[in-house]
C-alpha cells in the first residue's frame, strides 16, 4: 500500500468550464483516485477554484458585479459539473474561500524572503491614465521584440510563443481601454528561481535527489521543462490589483499589492488540504500528505500549466527552508500533463458559442458513457477532440453492443434457464483460450490505469468484453440447453457460471471508468456482487475469477447503456453549427 496526494488544477472561477477542461485534468485524475482507492492505496484528492487574478477582476468588474459574488456564481456552477461527471473530491474549496490560504499563501512568501529567494526591485510598468491603473501584462497588445508579430500579448507570443518582457513589446495598446499607455515606476518582488535551482531542483527533476527518485515525466513535460531549466530567470511574484492575497504585514506600506495569481493558486492545494484536515477533526493531518516523503504527490494538469507545475511551485516547496517545524515538503513525483481536448475540429469557445451546453447534454446523455468516450479519446500524447458522431459510436458500438450486450445476454439467458441462480460449473472451461484473452486484456487495464494511460486501458477493457462474447458464441450454450445430453446440460451450466464470475470482475474493473453503470450490474448480479467488495483484486492479472458458489441468486437483468440514434446525432451537429453562426 502507498499514499497519494492527487491534485486537479485549479479551474478559474470565471466562467463555466467545458468537456475539453473535465477529459484533460479532471476525469483521468478522478479515475486514477478510484483505481488506486480499490488497490488499497491510501489516496486524498484536493481540488477548489482559483479566486484571484486579474481575468477575473476585470470580467467581474465589466459586468459591474461584486468579486465575492460573482466567484461564488462560477464556483457552484463549476462544482456542479463535475458532479454531473461523478468526478468526487475529498475537498472543492477555493482560494478565497478557503480559511487557511491567505496565511498560508503569505507563509511561503515571508519564508522565500527570508531564505533570501526573494527580492524586491523598483521597475517601470506600463499604466493606462485613463483607468489609473497598472496594465497586467495580458491585457497589452503590442508587437513581439523576437519576432514582429504585431498582435502579440504582454506576456507571450501566440505566433512564436515567447515569453515576452512587456516592458520590450513594441507600441502597445491597452485591451481594457483602448489607450496609449505610460511607463510608470511601482516595485514588485521576485522569485529568485536561478538561486533555487541551485538548491536543488536539478536534482529533483533528474531524479538525482535520493528522497525523490521518480523522475518518470511525460514526454510533453520534459519537452518543456528541460528547455526551462537551461535558461531560468527570476519571475514578478506580485501585483499591483485591488483583488488578491495581500502581501504579509510589515513588508510594504504602498497600497493595493498582492501576491501574483499563480504565486498563490498552487498554494492552494496545501491550505485545501489543511482545510480538509481540519474538517476531518485533525488539523495537523496535513502534514501527513504535505510533508510526509512517502506520499506521492501527483498533479493532473493541462499542458499550459506545465511551467507552474514543474518549476515554479516545486522551487516555492523547495525554497521554504526550516521554517515550516524544519520539515520539507515533498515536491511532485508524477504530473501526468494532457494536451488539449477540442470539439468538432475547433477549440472549446463558449464566446463562439462551440461548447456542449452541460446542462442540455445531462439531460439527454449519461455521465458514464461521456467520461467513457472522454477517456477513450483522451488527449494524453497529443490534441484530441469530442465529436458527436464519435461519442455515439463510442455508446453503441462498445458500451451498449459490447459490454452491456455480453452482460445482458449472459444474464436473460440466466434467468431463463437457471432461474437467476448461479449453476454449478465445473473445470471443464479452464485454459479456454478466449477466457485466456480476457485474462490477459483484464490484467493489463490496471497496469494502464496506474501508467496514466487512459486510452489503452479503455480500449483493454472493451478488449476483454470482446473475448467474453467471443466465449459465449464460441459455446453457444443456447444450444447446449436444448441438447438431452448430460454432458452438453453441464457443459451449459459452466459456461454460464464463468460467464457470471466474469460479469463480477467486469464491474469491478468498470467502476473506475462508469461508476453508475457498474454499481447497476453489481445490482443486477445480486448475491454474487455481495460476495466480493469493491477491491480491485488479483483477478485478471491472467487470473481467471474463482468459482463461484453454486445457487446464488442474481437480481434483474437490466439496461446498462442506452443506444444514441442517428438522428439525434444529426440534431446535435446542426444545433452546434447554427448556435455557432447566429449566436443563438
Ligand atoms: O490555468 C488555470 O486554469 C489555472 N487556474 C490553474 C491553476 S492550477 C494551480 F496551480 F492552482
Ligand atoms: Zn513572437
Amino acid at each position: 500500500m502507498a499514499q497519494f496526494l492527487v491534485t486537479s488544477a485549479l479551474p478559474y472561477a470565471n466562467g463555466p468550464i467545458h468537456f475539453g477542461h473535465v477529459a484533460g485534468a479532471y476525469l483521468p485524475a478522478d479515475v486514477y483516485v478510484r483505481y488506486l482507492r480499490m488497490t488499497g492505496n491510501d489516496v486524498l484528492y484536493v481540488c477548489g477554484t482559483d479566486e484571484y487574478g486579474v481575468a477575473i477582476t476585470l470580467t467581474a468588474e465589466q459586468e459591474g458585479s461584486d468579486y465575492r459574488e460573482y466567484l461564488d456564481r462560477w464556483h457552484d456552477e463549476i462544482k456542479a459539473l463535475f458532479d454531473r461527471f461523478g468526478i468526487c473530491f475529498d475537498i472543492f474549496s477555493g482560494t478565497a474561500r478557503c480559511p487557511h490560504h491567505t496565511q498560508t499563501a503569505q507563509k511561503f512568501f515571508s519564508n522565500l524572503l527570508k531564505e533570501g529567494l526573494v527580492h524586491d526591485r523598483v521597475e517601470e510598468q506600463w499604466f493606462s491614465e485613463k483607468s489609473g491603473r497598472f496594465l497586467p501584462d495580458r491585457y497589452l497588445q503590442g508587437t513581439c521584440p523576437d519576432c514582429g508579430h504585431e498582435q502579440a500579448r504582454g506576456d507571450e507570443c501566440p505566433a512564436c510563443g515567447s515569453w515576452i518582457d512587456a516592458n520590450r513589446l513594441g507600441d502597445p495598446t491597452s485591451l481594457i481601454d483602448g489607450s496609449k499607455p505610460i511607463l510608470k515606476e511601482t516595485r514588485h518582488w521576485y522569485l529568485n528561481l536561478p538561486k533555487i535551482q541551485k538548491l536543488g531542483l536539478d536534482d529533483w527533476y533528474t531524479g538525482k535527489d535520493p528522497k525523490r527518485p521518480h523522475a518518470d515525466w511525460k514526454s510533453n513535460v520534459h519537452g518543456h521543462v528541460q528547455a526551462m531549466l537551461k535558461d531560468l530567470q527570476e519571475r514578478p511574484i506580485t501585483r499591483d490589483l485591488p483583488w488578491g492575497v495581500p502581501l504579509p504585514d510589515g513588508i510594504t506600506d504602498e497600497k493595493g499589492k498582492v501576491l501574483y495569481v499563480w504565486f498563490d493558486a498552487p498554494v492552494g492545494y496545501i491550505s485545501q488540504t489543511m482545510e480538509w484536515a481540519e474538517k476531518e477533526g485533525n488539523p495537523e493531518s496535513w502534514r501527513d500528505w504535505w510533508q510526509n516523503p512517502d506520499c506521492k504527490l501527483v498533479h493532473f494538469i493541462g499542458k499550459d500549466n506545465i511551467a507552474f507545475h514543474m518549476v515554479v511551485f516545486p522551487s516555492m516547496l523547495l525554497g521554504q527552508g526550516d521554517s515550516w517545524e524544519g520539515r520539507k515538503f515533498n515536491l511532485p513525483w508524477s504530473v501526468p500533463a494532457n494536451e488539449f481536448y477540442n470539439l468538432q475540429g475547433r477549440k472549446f469557445s463558449t464566446s463562439e458559442n462551440w461548447y456542449l451546453d452541460n446542462e442540455k447534454f445531462f439531460e439527454n446523455y449519461s455521465a458514464d458513457a461521456a467520461r467513457f468516450y472522454l477517456l477513450m479519446t483522451a488527449p494524453e500524447t497529443s490534441d484530441s477532440e469530442f465529436t458527436w458522431e464519435g461519442f455515439q459510436i463510442t455508446n453503441n458500438s462498445l458500451l451498449a453492443d459490447k459490454l452491456g450486450n455480453f452482460a445482458s445476454r449472459v444474464l436473460k439467458f440466466n434467468a431463463k434457464r437457471f432461474e437467476s441462480k448461479v449453476p454449478a460449473g465445473d473445470a471443464s472451461c479452464d485454459g479456454d483460450p478466449s477466457l485466456k484473452e480476457a485474462d490477459r486484456s483484464w490484467g493489463a487495464v490496471g497496469s494502464h490505469l496506474g501508467k496514466n494511460e487512459y486510452r489503452k486501458s479503455a480500449q483493454a477493457l472493451m478488449a476483454g468484453c470482446d473475448s467474453l462474447n467471443q466465449f459465449f458464441d464460441n459455446h453457444a450454450p443456447w444450444k447446449l440447453a436444448k441438447s438431452e445430453n448430460q454432458a452438453d446440460m453441464q457443459k451449459c451450466a459452466t459456461v454460464l457460471e464463468r460467464c457470471i464470475a466474469y460479469l463480477e470482475l467486469l464491474s469491478r474493473r468498470l467502476t473506475p471508468f462508469c461508476p453508475d453503470s457498474a454499481q447497476k450490474l453489481r445490482v443486477m448480479l445480486g448475491a454474487v456482487a455481495e460476495t466480493k467488495d469493491l477491491r480491485w483484486g488479483d483477478e485478471g492479472e491472467n487470473q481467471p475469477p474463482a468459482t463461484l458458489s453454486a445457487g446464488l441468486s442474481l437480481g434483474e437483468p437490466g439496461v446498462l447503456f442506452k443506444k444514441i440514434d442517428d438522428q439525434e446525432v444529426q440534431e446535435e451537429i446542426e444545433a452546434l453549427l447554427k448556435a455557432s453562426k447566429t449566436g443563438a
